[in-house]
């Protein structure tokens, strides 16, 4: 049985508050190779981190993104959420992660979240983290469930590409969508996965990340019937319930 990689889906989430350099630093701590994180842009064109399109969940912020500028962003407290330890945590500008992780050696999944901005900002946001994610010296990958979005990033950049497909959304034409991209990777959700769906997806050559498996059992199934990769909550608890130690994580 292959070993799959590990993803820290939002960082260390389960334990510090997602999408922030906290989050990132326990990852890497606790012996990630690769994050996991969500990118959106501001009113102005500024890329950092978070997940959500409005502001209320992670941050003490309120209402949609979309309508902010870097400046009100950055006033923001994104970590007291979690626990009162994380209090004046920000929300992270991409720039700033990908200067974390070439320095920390840890691969990025950049995920591009649709911004509620429509397709200008769509655009805009593709272009500017394209432009970002040239300065990275880690590995990269860039994926995003809006496949218009991701096709546009494999004409900005040359980091490798997966396609995303949202629980329930993964039909038998998942060949073409991926080919038309140009992807190099699937990130299917675990549901809608079977072991023929995952052996011809690796016969025709992609690596296949699934989301979000934090039952160590399913995670082993994943991996007997070829999966690459799982996003998890928590990298450390999932390496040590697979029996991966901390120095194999950090081969
Ligand atoms: O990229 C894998 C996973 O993060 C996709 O779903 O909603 O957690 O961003 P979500
Ligand atoms: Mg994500």
């Amino acid at each position: 049985m292959a070993a799959l990689r590990l993803f820290a889906h939002r960082g260390l989430s389960a334990r510090a508050p997602e999408n922030t350099i906290a989050a990132l630093e326990v990852a890497a701590r606790a012996g990630a190779e690769w994050v996991e994180i969500d990118a959106d842009i501001s009113a102005d064109g500024v890329v950092f981190l978070c997940h959500d399109a409005t502001l209320e969940r992670t941050t003490n912020g309120s209402g949609p993104i979309a309508d902010k500028t870097w400046a009100e962003l950055a006033r923001l407290d994104a970590g007291a959420w979690k626990s009162p330890r994380f209090a004046g945590e920000r929300l992270p500008l991409l720039s700033e992660v990908v200067e974390w992780a070439s320095r920390r050696g840890v691969g990025l999944n950049v995920e591009l979240k649709s911004p509620l901005g429509g397709a200008r900002q769509a655009r805009r946001l593709v272009d500017a983290a394209c432009e970002i994610l040239g300065d990275a010296c880690c590995g990269v990958l860039v994926s995003s469930f809006n496949h218009l979005m991701l096709a546009r990033a494999g004409r900005k950049t040359s980091h490798p590409l997966a396609c995303l497909f949202e629980a329930g959304e993964l039909r038998e034409d998942w060949r073409t969508r991926v080919e038309l991209v140009g992807a190099r990777a699937i990130h299917p959700a675990w549901e809608d996965l079977t072991p023929h769906r995952l052996e011809r997806m690796r016969a025709f050559g992609y690596d296949v990340n699934v989301w979000t498996v934090n039952c160590a059992e399913k995670a082993r199934e994943l991996a007997r019937w070829g999966a690459s990769g799982i996003f998890c909550d928590d990298v450390e608890a999932m390496a040590a319930s697979l029996g991966v130690t901390k120095d194999a994580l950090l081969d």
